[in-house]
Protein backbone atom coordinates (compact mmCIF):
# COMPACT_ATOMS: atom_id res chain seq x y z
CA UNK A 1 0.00 0.00 0.00
CA UNK A 2 2.65 2.33 0.78
CA UNK A 3 4.43 1.46 -2.67
CA UNK A 4 0.82 1.77 -4.00
CA UNK A 5 1.53 5.76 -3.10
CA UNK A 6 5.09 5.52 -4.49
CA UNK A 7 4.15 4.70 -7.84
CA UNK A 8 1.58 7.08 -7.96
CA UNK A 9 3.55 9.73 -7.17
CA UNK A 10 6.10 7.63 -9.84
CA UNK A 11 4.40 7.92 -12.43
CA UNK A 12 2.91 11.61 -12.01
CA UNK A 13 6.72 12.27 -11.85
CA UNK A 14 7.68 14.00 -15.72
CA UNK A 15 9.53 10.77 -17.33
CA UNK A 16 11.65 10.48 -14.15
CA UNK A 17 13.37 13.17 -15.93
CA UNK A 18 13.05 16.31 -14.22
CA UNK A 19 15.78 17.00 -11.52
CA UNK A 20 14.57 16.69 -8.44
CA UNK A 21 13.69 20.29 -7.11
CA UNK A 22 17.10 21.43 -5.41
CA UNK A 23 17.49 21.92 -2.69
CA UNK A 24 15.95 19.53 -1.02
CA UNK A 25 15.63 20.26 2.84
CA UNK A 26 16.43 17.00 4.88
CA UNK A 27 16.03 15.96 8.33
CA UNK A 28 17.98 12.89 10.12
CA UNK A 29 16.39 10.87 12.98
CA UNK A 30 19.13 8.88 14.44
CA UNK A 31 22.21 10.75 12.51
CA UNK A 32 25.03 10.01 15.08
CA UNK A 33 24.09 6.26 14.37
CA UNK A 34 25.34 4.35 11.68
CA UNK A 35 22.86 5.08 8.61
CA UNK A 36 22.76 8.20 10.38
CA UNK A 37 26.67 8.80 9.98
CA UNK A 38 26.24 7.25 6.34
CA UNK A 39 23.39 9.72 5.34
CA UNK A 40 25.68 13.14 7.00
CA UNK A 41 28.30 11.79 4.27
CA UNK A 42 26.69 11.70 1.77
CA UNK A 43 25.02 15.26 2.50
CA UNK A 44 28.41 16.58 3.15
CA UNK A 45 29.79 15.51 -0.35
CA UNK A 46 26.96 17.80 -2.09
CA UNK A 47 26.13 20.62 0.19
CA UNK A 48 24.40 22.82 -2.99
CA UNK A 49 21.71 19.97 -3.58
CA UNK A 50 20.60 19.70 0.39
CA UNK A 51 19.88 21.76 3.13
CA UNK A 52 19.14 20.36 7.29
CA UNK A 53 16.21 20.71 8.96
CA UNK A 54 16.82 18.80 11.94
CA UNK A 55 19.50 16.21 13.60
CA UNK A 56 18.61 14.07 16.23
CA UNK A 57 20.29 11.45 18.67
CA UNK A 58 20.21 9.68 22.00
CA UNK A 59 22.48 10.69 23.99
CA UNK A 60 25.73 11.09 21.93
CA UNK A 61 26.18 15.27 22.20
CA UNK A 62 29.86 15.21 20.73
CA UNK A 63 28.99 13.67 17.79
CA UNK A 64 25.64 15.51 17.47
CA UNK A 65 27.58 18.50 17.84
CA UNK A 66 30.26 18.12 15.75
CA UNK A 67 27.78 17.39 12.94
CA UNK A 68 25.06 20.15 13.45
CA UNK A 69 28.61 22.54 12.92
CA UNK A 70 29.40 20.92 10.32
CA UNK A 71 25.66 20.58 8.25
CA UNK A 72 24.53 23.89 10.32
CA UNK A 73 20.43 22.53 11.04
CA UNK A 74 17.81 24.52 12.01
CA UNK A 75 17.20 22.45 15.19
CA UNK A 76 18.87 19.81 16.96
CA UNK A 77 17.28 17.41 19.40
CA UNK A 78 18.37 14.83 21.95
CA UNK A 79 16.39 12.19 23.44
CA UNK A 80 18.00 12.14 27.05
CA UNK A 81 17.20 15.09 28.77
CA UNK A 82 20.00 14.98 30.79
CA UNK A 83 22.29 16.27 27.83
CA UNK A 84 19.94 19.28 27.13
CA UNK A 85 22.00 21.90 29.01
CA UNK A 86 25.54 20.47 28.00
CA UNK A 87 24.07 20.74 24.38
CA UNK A 88 22.60 24.23 24.41
CA UNK A 89 26.18 25.78 25.86
CA UNK A 90 27.62 23.87 22.94
CA UNK A 91 26.09 25.29 20.30
CA UNK A 92 25.20 28.71 21.86
CA UNK A 93 26.36 31.72 19.39
CA UNK A 94 25.44 29.20 16.51
CA UNK A 95 21.60 30.30 15.93
CA UNK A 96 20.71 26.15 16.00
CA UNK A 97 17.51 25.80 17.82
CA UNK A 98 18.11 22.28 20.56
CA UNK A 99 15.53 20.91 22.67
CA UNK A 100 15.91 17.27 24.71
CA UNK A 101 13.40 14.73 25.07
CA UNK A 102 11.41 12.37 23.18
CA UNK A 103 8.75 15.04 22.54
CA UNK A 104 11.71 17.48 21.35
CA UNK A 105 12.49 14.37 18.64
CA UNK A 106 8.67 14.48 17.50
CA UNK A 107 9.24 17.88 17.07
CA UNK A 108 12.32 17.66 14.82
CA UNK A 109 10.22 14.93 12.37
CA UNK A 110 7.12 17.68 12.49
CA UNK A 111 9.72 20.04 11.37
CA UNK A 112 9.22 21.08 7.65
CA UNK A 113 12.10 18.71 6.16
CA UNK A 114 10.76 17.66 2.77
CA UNK A 115 12.96 14.24 3.19
CA UNK A 116 13.00 12.63 6.55
CA UNK A 117 15.92 9.64 7.37
CA UNK A 118 13.90 7.98 9.72
CA UNK A 119 17.21 6.01 11.71
CA UNK A 120 16.62 5.60 14.94
CA UNK A 121 16.91 1.97 16.58
CA UNK A 122 14.14 -0.10 17.52
CA UNK A 123 10.50 1.45 19.05
CA UNK A 124 11.99 4.45 20.12
CA UNK A 125 11.66 5.55 16.83
CA UNK A 126 8.35 5.23 15.93
CA UNK A 127 6.77 8.84 17.43
CA UNK A 128 8.80 10.57 15.46
CA UNK A 129 8.73 8.15 12.43
CA UNK A 130 5.01 8.73 12.41
CA UNK A 131 4.95 12.49 13.44
CA UNK A 132 6.90 12.76 9.79
CA UNK A 133 4.80 10.38 8.30
CA UNK A 134 1.52 12.12 9.78
CA UNK A 135 2.75 15.94 7.89
CA UNK A 136 2.98 13.60 4.34
CA UNK A 137 6.74 13.73 3.77
CA UNK A 138 8.77 11.68 1.96
CA UNK A 139 10.34 9.05 4.67
CA UNK A 140 13.29 6.92 4.24
CA UNK A 141 13.11 3.85 6.36
CA UNK A 142 15.82 2.48 8.05
CA UNK A 143 14.04 1.84 11.03
CA UNK A 144 12.77 -1.77 10.37
CA UNK A 145 11.38 -1.88 13.42
CA UNK A 146 8.51 0.52 13.28
CA UNK A 147 7.09 -1.44 10.13
CA UNK A 148 7.14 -4.83 12.39
CA UNK A 149 5.78 -3.08 15.40
CA UNK A 150 3.22 -1.06 14.05
CA UNK A 151 3.08 -2.11 10.33
CA UNK A 152 -1.19 -1.72 10.10
CA UNK A 153 -0.86 1.71 11.80
CA UNK A 154 2.29 2.93 9.85
CA UNK A 155 0.15 2.42 6.46
CA UNK A 156 -2.96 3.54 7.37
CA UNK A 157 -1.07 6.71 8.41
CA UNK A 158 0.63 6.98 4.90
CA UNK A 159 -2.92 6.26 3.28
CA UNK A 160 -4.29 9.37 5.32
CA UNK A 161 -1.65 11.72 4.94
CA UNK A 162 -0.16 11.30 1.19
CA UNK A 163 3.36 10.75 2.86
CA UNK A 164 5.72 8.07 0.40
CA UNK A 165 8.09 5.51 2.17
CA UNK A 166 10.84 4.86 0.89
CA UNK A 167 13.07 1.48 1.95
CA UNK A 168 16.67 2.40 2.90
CA UNK A 169 17.18 -1.31 4.08
CA UNK A 170 19.54 -2.42 1.27
CA UNK A 171 17.23 -5.58 0.77
CA UNK A 172 14.34 -3.61 0.81
CA UNK A 173 15.63 -0.96 -1.81
CA UNK A 174 16.94 -3.88 -4.05
CA UNK A 175 13.24 -5.18 -4.29
CA UNK A 176 12.09 -1.36 -5.12
CA UNK A 177 14.78 -0.70 -7.62
CA UNK A 178 13.56 -4.28 -9.43
CA UNK A 179 9.65 -4.15 -8.43
CA UNK A 180 7.20 -3.86 -11.36
CA UNK A 181 4.78 -1.78 -9.72
CA UNK A 182 2.85 -1.06 -12.44
CA UNK A 183 2.46 -4.75 -12.46
CA UNK A 184 2.71 -6.09 -9.23
CA UNK A 185 -0.10 -9.11 -10.60
CA UNK A 186 3.16 -10.52 -12.39
CA UNK A 187 5.38 -10.69 -9.27
CA UNK A 188 5.37 -14.18 -8.00
CA UNK A 189 7.68 -13.93 -5.15
CA UNK A 190 10.85 -12.12 -3.32
CA UNK A 191 13.95 -13.03 -1.88
CA UNK A 192 15.34 -11.80 0.54
CA UNK A 193 19.50 -12.27 0.65
CA UNK A 194 20.78 -12.84 4.20
CA UNK A 195 24.67 -12.82 4.61
CA UNK A 196 24.68 -15.63 7.86
CA UNK A 197 26.05 -13.38 9.95
CA UNK A 198 29.03 -14.72 12.11
CA UNK A 199 27.95 -17.64 12.73
CA UNK A 200 26.75 -19.06 9.39
CA UNK A 201 28.98 -21.85 10.19
CA UNK A 202 29.07 -21.77 13.90
CA UNK A 203 28.13 -24.94 16.24
CA UNK A 204 25.38 -25.02 18.18
CA UNK A 205 28.19 -25.09 21.47
CA UNK A 206 30.14 -22.30 19.49
CA UNK A 207 26.84 -20.23 19.62
CA UNK A 208 25.81 -21.06 23.10
CA UNK A 209 29.09 -19.33 24.33
CA UNK A 210 29.32 -16.69 21.82
CA UNK A 211 29.89 -13.20 23.22
CA UNK A 212 28.55 -10.23 22.19
CA UNK A 213 32.15 -8.83 20.65
CA UNK A 214 31.97 -12.04 18.63
CA UNK A 215 28.42 -11.37 17.75
CA UNK A 216 28.99 -7.93 16.34
CA UNK A 217 31.89 -8.70 14.69
CA UNK A 218 29.58 -8.70 10.97
CA UNK A 219 31.48 -10.70 8.12
CA UNK A 220 30.28 -7.88 5.36
CA UNK A 221 28.73 -5.15 7.53
CA UNK A 222 29.68 -2.04 9.51
CA UNK A 223 26.24 -1.46 11.30
CA UNK A 224 25.27 -0.52 15.20
CA UNK A 225 25.20 -3.17 17.80
CA UNK A 226 21.60 -3.91 17.55
CA UNK A 227 20.78 -4.83 14.21
CA UNK A 228 24.40 -6.76 14.10
CA UNK A 229 23.39 -9.36 17.19
CA UNK A 230 20.06 -9.18 15.01
CA UNK A 231 22.15 -10.20 11.86
CA UNK A 232 24.14 -12.74 14.20
CA UNK A 233 20.67 -14.45 15.05
CA UNK A 234 19.02 -13.86 11.85
CA UNK A 235 15.95 -12.34 13.66
CA UNK A 236 17.80 -9.15 11.32
CA UNK A 237 16.15 -11.55 8.24
CA UNK A 238 12.63 -12.30 10.36
CA UNK A 239 12.24 -8.69 11.02
CA UNK A 240 12.39 -7.87 7.18
CA UNK A 241 10.52 -10.64 6.31
CA UNK A 242 8.23 -8.41 8.09
CA UNK A 243 9.07 -5.30 6.78
CA UNK A 244 8.94 -6.92 3.26
CA UNK A 245 5.36 -8.34 3.71
CA UNK A 246 4.08 -4.68 4.67
CA UNK A 247 6.24 -2.99 2.10
CA UNK A 248 5.66 -5.02 -0.88
CA UNK A 249 1.78 -6.25 -0.04
CA UNK A 250 2.87 -9.68 -0.49
CA UNK A 251 1.87 -12.60 1.94
CA UNK A 252 4.29 -14.31 4.57
CA UNK A 253 4.86 -17.15 1.61
CA UNK A 254 5.50 -15.21 -0.98
CA UNK A 255 8.83 -13.92 0.44
CA UNK A 256 11.73 -16.52 0.75
CA UNK A 257 14.76 -15.83 2.34
CA UNK A 258 18.41 -17.10 0.87
CA UNK A 259 21.84 -17.39 2.84
CA UNK A 260 24.14 -15.61 0.53
CA UNK A 261 27.15 -15.18 2.29
CA UNK A 262 29.26 -12.46 -0.06
CA UNK A 263 26.20 -10.22 0.03
CA UNK A 264 26.49 -8.87 -3.61
CA UNK A 265 23.16 -9.93 -4.42
CA UNK A 266 20.98 -7.99 -2.48
CA UNK A 267 17.75 -9.16 -3.02
CA UNK A 268 15.71 -10.26 -5.93
CA UNK A 269 12.14 -10.26 -7.29
CA UNK A 270 10.68 -13.31 -9.03
CA UNK A 271 8.35 -12.97 -12.50
CA UNK A 272 5.39 -15.15 -13.37
CA UNK A 273 7.83 -15.58 -16.66
CA UNK A 274 10.59 -17.40 -14.68
CA UNK A 275 12.61 -14.09 -15.18
CA UNK A 276 14.39 -13.06 -11.70
CA UNK A 277 15.47 -9.46 -11.66
CA UNK A 278 17.97 -8.52 -9.00
CA UNK A 279 20.35 -5.75 -7.97
CA UNK A 280 23.73 -6.00 -7.00
CA UNK A 281 26.41 -4.14 -5.19
CA UNK A 282 28.99 -3.80 -2.86
CA UNK A 283 28.26 -4.33 0.78
CA UNK A 284 27.96 -0.45 1.37
CA UNK A 285 24.84 1.29 2.77
CA UNK A 286 25.93 4.26 1.31
CA UNK A 287 23.95 2.94 -1.97
CA UNK A 288 20.64 2.38 -1.07
CA UNK A 289 20.85 5.66 1.32
CA UNK A 290 21.79 7.91 -2.00
CA UNK A 291 18.58 5.40 -3.41
CA UNK A 292 16.35 7.22 -1.51
CA UNK A 293 18.07 10.72 -0.58
CA UNK A 294 17.72 10.88 -4.46
CA UNK A 295 14.69 9.33 -5.41
CA UNK A 296 12.98 9.41 -8.14
CA UNK A 297 16.85 10.50 -9.54
CA UNK A 298 20.00 8.44 -9.22
CA UNK A 299 22.76 10.40 -7.31
CA UNK A 300 26.13 9.59 -7.08
CA UNK A 301 27.62 7.68 -3.75
CA UNK A 302 30.75 6.97 -3.24
CA UNK A 303 30.91 2.93 -2.37
CA UNK A 304 33.41 0.65 -3.73
CA UNK A 305 32.52 -0.22 -7.05
CA UNK A 306 31.73 -4.10 -7.82
CA UNK A 307 34.29 -6.17 -8.88
CA UNK A 308 32.89 -9.42 -9.89
CA UNK A 309 35.68 -11.19 -11.75
CA UNK A 310 37.45 -10.45 -7.94
CA UNK A 311 34.97 -11.82 -6.34
CA UNK A 312 35.05 -15.07 -8.50
CA UNK A 313 32.17 -16.27 -7.27
CA UNK A 314 28.64 -15.87 -5.58
CA UNK A 315 27.44 -18.78 -3.34
CA UNK A 316 23.96 -19.55 -1.93
CA UNK A 317 22.35 -21.63 0.89
CA UNK A 318 19.25 -22.44 2.59
CA UNK A 319 19.07 -20.95 5.78
CA UNK A 320 19.42 -22.93 8.91
CA UNK A 321 15.97 -23.01 11.11
CA UNK A 322 17.69 -25.54 13.91
CA UNK A 323 20.46 -23.51 14.43
CA UNK A 324 18.51 -19.62 13.57
CA UNK A 325 15.00 -20.26 15.20
CA UNK A 326 14.40 -16.53 15.05
CA UNK A 327 13.43 -16.76 11.63
CA UNK A 328 11.37 -19.08 12.13
CA UNK A 329 9.44 -17.21 15.07
CA UNK A 330 9.30 -13.85 12.73
CA UNK A 331 7.58 -16.00 10.20
CA UNK A 332 5.01 -17.76 12.78
CA UNK A 333 4.60 -13.88 14.21
CA UNK A 334 3.37 -12.30 10.84
CA UNK A 335 0.98 -15.37 10.12
CA UNK A 336 -0.37 -14.88 13.78
CA UNK A 337 -0.89 -11.19 13.45
CA UNK A 338 -2.80 -9.52 15.94
CA UNK A 339 0.16 -8.11 17.74
CA UNK A 340 2.44 -10.74 17.75
CA UNK A 341 4.79 -9.28 15.59
CA UNK A 342 4.93 -6.22 18.45
CA UNK A 343 5.68 -8.71 21.08
CA UNK A 344 8.19 -10.08 18.76
CA UNK A 345 9.69 -7.31 18.22
CA UNK A 346 9.72 -5.61 22.11
CA UNK A 347 10.70 -9.21 23.14
CA UNK A 348 13.83 -8.96 21.26
CA UNK A 349 14.68 -5.61 22.00
CA UNK A 350 15.01 -6.51 25.18
CA UNK A 351 16.59 -10.03 24.59
CA UNK A 352 19.82 -8.22 22.70
CA UNK A 353 20.19 -5.12 24.97
CA UNK A 354 20.39 -8.32 27.88
CA UNK A 355 22.56 -10.08 25.41
CA UNK A 356 25.17 -7.06 25.21
CA UNK A 357 25.08 -6.57 28.75
CA UNK A 358 26.19 -10.12 28.96
CA UNK A 359 23.14 -11.09 31.36
CA UNK A 360 22.04 -13.97 29.14
CA UNK A 361 23.69 -15.99 26.39
CA UNK A 362 23.37 -15.88 22.58
CA UNK A 363 20.78 -18.80 22.52
CA UNK A 364 18.97 -17.32 24.89
CA UNK A 365 18.30 -14.00 22.62
CA UNK A 366 15.54 -16.56 20.82
CA UNK A 367 14.12 -18.45 23.54
CA UNK A 368 13.28 -15.35 25.32
CA UNK A 369 11.58 -13.79 22.27
CA UNK A 370 9.35 -17.58 22.29
CA UNK A 371 8.74 -17.56 25.55
CA UNK A 372 7.24 -14.22 25.65
CA UNK A 373 4.86 -15.08 22.64
CA UNK A 374 3.84 -18.14 24.29
CA UNK A 375 3.09 -16.50 27.39
CA UNK A 376 1.30 -13.29 26.17
CA UNK A 377 -1.77 -12.97 24.16
CA UNK A 378 -1.69 -10.51 21.38
CA UNK A 379 -4.47 -8.17 20.59
CA UNK A 380 -5.79 -5.14 19.34
CA UNK A 381 -3.03 -2.84 17.53
CA UNK A 382 -5.01 -0.28 16.19
CA UNK A 383 -3.42 3.18 17.00
CA UNK A 384 -0.33 4.41 18.60
CA UNK A 385 -1.75 3.82 22.04
CA UNK A 386 -2.56 0.20 21.49
CA UNK A 387 1.15 -0.26 19.84
CA UNK A 388 2.83 1.03 22.93
CA UNK A 389 0.87 -0.65 25.13
CA UNK A 390 1.44 -4.14 23.98
CA UNK A 391 5.00 -3.16 23.25
CA UNK A 392 5.23 -2.21 27.34
CA UNK A 393 3.27 -5.76 28.45
CA UNK A 394 5.87 -7.23 25.98
CA UNK A 395 8.92 -5.71 27.40
CA UNK A 396 7.37 -6.59 30.59
CA UNK A 397 6.78 -10.27 30.22
CA UNK A 398 10.17 -10.65 28.67
CA UNK A 399 12.12 -8.95 31.89
CA UNK A 400 9.93 -11.03 33.77
CA UNK A 401 11.12 -14.22 32.13
CA UNK A 402 14.72 -12.95 32.85
CA UNK A 403 13.77 -12.46 36.39
CA UNK A 404 12.26 -16.20 36.88
CA UNK A 405 15.24 -17.21 35.26
CA UNK A 406 13.67 -18.79 32.01
N1 LIG B 1 23.45 -0.01 10.18
C1 LIG B 1 23.00 -0.50 9.04
O1 LIG B 1 23.80 -0.79 8.14
C2 LIG B 1 21.53 -0.70 8.82
C3 LIG B 1 21.10 -1.26 7.63
C4 LIG B 1 19.74 -1.40 7.41
C5 LIG B 1 18.83 -1.02 8.37
N2 LIG B 1 19.29 -0.49 9.54
C6 LIG B 1 18.29 -0.11 10.55
O2 LIG B 1 18.46 1.28 10.79
C7 LIG B 1 18.19 1.58 12.17
C8 LIG B 1 19.44 2.23 12.75
O3 LIG B 1 20.50 1.30 12.72
P1 LIG B 1 21.99 1.73 13.04
O4 LIG B 1 22.82 0.55 12.77
O5 LIG B 1 22.28 3.03 12.36
O6 LIG B 1 21.88 1.95 14.62
P2 LIG B 1 22.89 2.69 15.59
O7 LIG B 1 24.22 2.83 14.95
O8 LIG B 1 22.79 2.02 16.90
O9 LIG B 1 22.25 4.17 15.70
C9 LIG B 1 21.00 4.37 16.24
C10 LIG B 1 20.63 5.85 16.26
O10 LIG B 1 19.46 5.98 17.09
C11 LIG B 1 19.78 6.84 18.23
N3 LIG B 1 19.06 6.31 19.38
C12 LIG B 1 19.36 5.20 20.11
N4 LIG B 1 18.46 5.05 21.09
C13 LIG B 1 17.58 6.07 21.00
C14 LIG B 1 16.43 6.47 21.73
N5 LIG B 1 15.97 5.76 22.78
N6 LIG B 1 15.78 7.56 21.34
C15 LIG B 1 16.22 8.30 20.28
N7 LIG B 1 17.30 7.99 19.56
C16 LIG B 1 17.97 6.89 19.90
C17 LIG B 1 21.27 6.74 18.36
O11 LIG B 1 21.76 7.86 19.09
P3 LIG B 1 23.18 7.78 19.90
O12 LIG B 1 24.23 7.67 18.85
O13 LIG B 1 23.20 9.05 20.65
O14 LIG B 1 23.08 6.55 20.75
C18 LIG B 1 21.69 6.75 16.90
O15 LIG B 1 21.60 8.04 16.36
C19 LIG B 1 17.83 0.24 12.82
O16 LIG B 1 16.46 0.13 12.83
C20 LIG B 1 18.45 -0.79 11.89
O17 LIG B 1 17.75 -2.02 11.92
C21 LIG B 1 20.59 -0.33 9.79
Amino acid sequence: MALGRLQGLAVQTPGLAAPAPAPRRVTILGSTGSVGCSTVDLLLRDRDSFTVEALTAGANIDLLVQQALALRPRFVAIADPRCHMALKQRLAGTGIECAAGPEALVEAAERPADWVMAAIVGAAGLAPTLAAIRRGAIVALANKECLVCAGDLVLAEIARSGATLLPVDSEHSAIFQVFDFTQPETVERVTLTASGGPFREASHAHMAEATPEQAVAHPNWDMGAKISVDSASMMNKGLELIEAHYLFDLPEERIDVLVHPQSVIHSMVSYVDGSVLAQLGTPDMRTPIAYALGWPRRIAAPSPRLDLAALSQLTFEAPDLQRFPALRLARAALQTGRGAPTILNAANEVAVESFLARRIGFLDIARLVEQTLETLQGGQVGDLSDVLELDREARAQARQHLIAGF
